[in-house]
């Protein structure tokens, strides 16, 4: 059997809430919004959080709640998803740079300290793929230049580092419900603050969008029910599989069915209008399994990875103390393209291009060579939750194999970096 690079699921009785909430007349408003934000802030352990229409959205509300100045600096990691900083430059800000690190593949608190100025007024860092980023070591260089902290927790639900929760270590965080994350409430996320003053802004910002009604409703409903059937695993063999083996094989700066960034996904289109009722009680039914799951993932990942250790360079915590969630196992191979055709070819679908060096979309007249060689090598490997241990050792021997056939592998190599 091939195995899917993801699985997307229907949140548990979507369908059927859905056509309650649409009877009771409270799709759009009711209590569950205000319960779902204080389980979320009680849960990251930060004083409010407020639900948003997406990521992006929360980003964007963020930007128009902080009163920071057009022309003032802010500093992005070299990589990442697109959409940040392009926000960043939409909104006139004079986006900057910093190089990630290729531990964690968050920004390098070396390359910040370098980067950040007089100028600086805010600083967004990622926690990519569900492993946070070295973020005390950021958070200390931010804070001792009186600069603004926001982290995208995006991926990052659950994880910790030390006794703190991602997302309660900056001035303000924001996460994405879409399906593929942690947290799926078919779209939707939410924004935490440490100054309960800034979240009333930022719920001032949201409130002004428009309602969404069944229309919305039906498509998310139909969408998500679409990318459960072609993930699930019986139907991925039956056809979904063949097709992709079929498919053309890659172009250089991407593969549409890399499920990467595309270009369109800039735009807010589908990504505004009020968050609902109806998705928060999705979200609270959400966050009472998340720590099994992400104990789950956690477990396939560890697996995965200490199999496959010596022969692949691995994405990992920067500590001990790190707790990551693994909503995505993340490998770096010299001649991506190459490597996952063979593996599509021996039966495991990979994921890759997501997030990209984003200082090769703009004119900044610098370069990154670690965002550049994270953008050439990133993989991700398929460890989901629904898993068993034998699929993931199965999934091992088959990766393994592939990359010593190819010559790839950094077994026995003196420096294993
Ligand atoms: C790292 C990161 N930041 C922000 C976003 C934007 O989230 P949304 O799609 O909910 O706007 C995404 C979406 O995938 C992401 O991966």
């Amino acid at each position: 059997m091939a195995v899917p690079r993801q699985r997307i699921h229907l949140p548990p009785a979507a369908w059927r809430s859905a056509i309650g909430a649409v009877l009771r007349g409270n799709m759009s408003e009711g209590p569950a919004i205000a319960e779902f934000e204080q389980a979320f802030a009680a849960f990251i352990g930060v004083p409010d959080a407020v639900t948003v229409p997406s990521g992006r959205a929360g980003l964007r509300f963020l930007f128009d709640s902080l009163g920071l100045r057009p022309g003032a600096e802010v500093i992005c990691s070299a990589f990442g998803y697109p959409i940040v900083p392009f926000l960043v430059k939409s909104l006139e800000f004079d986006l900057k740079f910093a190089d990630c690190e290729m531990q964690t593949l968050g920004m390098d608190p070396s390359a910040l300290d370098a980067a950040i100025s007089e100028r600086t007024a805010a600083v967004i860092v990622t926690h990519l793929y569900g492993i946070p980023c070295q973020i005390r070591e950021i958070a200390d260089i931010v804070k001792a230049r009186g600069v603004l902290l926001i982290e995208d927790c995006a991926h990052c639900y659950g994880a910790s580092v030390g006794d703190c929760k991602a997302g309660a270590f900056g001035d303000a965080a924001y996460f994405s419900f879409e399906t593929s994350k942690v947290i799926n409430t078919m779209g939707g996320g939410m924004v935490t603050v440490r100054d309960a003053a800034l979240g009333k802004r930022v719920r001032n910002a949201g409130s002004e969008e428009p309602q969404k009604g069944i229309a919305w409703l039906l498509k998310r409903l139909l969408k998500t029910s679409f990318e459960a059937t072609v993930t699930n695993p019986l139907v991925f063999n039956l056809g979904v599989y063949q097709a992709l083996r079929l498919a053309p094989r890659a172009s250089a700066d991407g593969d549409r069915f890399a499920s990467g960034y595309h270009g369109d996904e800039v735009s807010m289109t589908g990504k505004m209008g009020r968050y609902t009722n109806y998705q928060s009680r999705l979200g609270l039914q959400q966050m009472k399994h998340a720590a099994a799951r992400n104990a789950r993932r956690t477990l396939n990942a560890e697996r995965l990875i200490g199999k496959l250790r010596d022969h692949i360079h691995f994405q990992e915590p920067a500590g001990p103390d790190v707790s990551a969630n693994y909503m995505l196992v993340t490998a770096l191979v010299p001649k991506l393209q190459e490597v996952a055709a063979q593996l599509l070819r021996s039966g495991v679908d990979t994921k890759h291009k997501y997030m990209r060096d984003c200082s090769g979309m703009f004119e900044t007249g610098a370069t990154f060579p670690n965002a550049a060689r994270a953008e050439r090598e990133v993989l991700h490997l398929p460890a989901h939750p629904e898993m068993s241990l034998a699929q993931i050792d199965a999934v091992a021997s088959k990766i393994a194999a592939v990359i010593t056939a190819l010559g790839l592998s950094r077994q026995g190599q003196p420096n294993k970096e």
